[in-house]
């Protein structure tokens, strides 16, 4: 079995990212929530999984490493994409993301 094409994707300067913040991005026509915490990264999927919402619109928790849907109160873990607390079931996927000379680069498997 192939899997698809992963190529890292910069998608800006890490100081472009205002901390303890969320920032929405298009990496390969997925929408990516990628979120600063102090000088760490996370990236997740942008769409809440209960329904058609901007997650990076939420509240980053930063204590409890997690983003909070602002429709319905849902948040959901930056490091498993799980949800902590309903109503969202499902989870959201969860990306690499990493720092490469000042740039973030996302790693997102280019649609088929
Ligand atoms: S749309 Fe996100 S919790 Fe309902």
């Amino acid at each position: 079995m192939s899997s698809a094409p992963i190529t890292p994707t910069v998608v800006c300067a890490f100081t472009d990212l205002a901390p303890n913040s969320a920032t929405r991005f298009v990496v390969n026509g997925t929408p990516v929530a990628v979120v600063r915490i102090g000088d760490d990264l996370y990236a997740i999927g942008d769409t809440c999984s209960h329904a058609d919402i901007s997650l990076s619109e939420g509240e980053v928790l930063c204590k409890e490493k997690e983003i909070e849907c602002w429709k319905h109160g849902s948040s959901f873990s930056l490091e498993t994409g799980e949800p902590q607390t309903l109503p969202a079931t499902r989870p959201v996927p969860v990306f690499v993301a990493r720092v490469v000379a000042g740039n973030v680069e996302i790693d997102v498997e280019v649609a088929a």
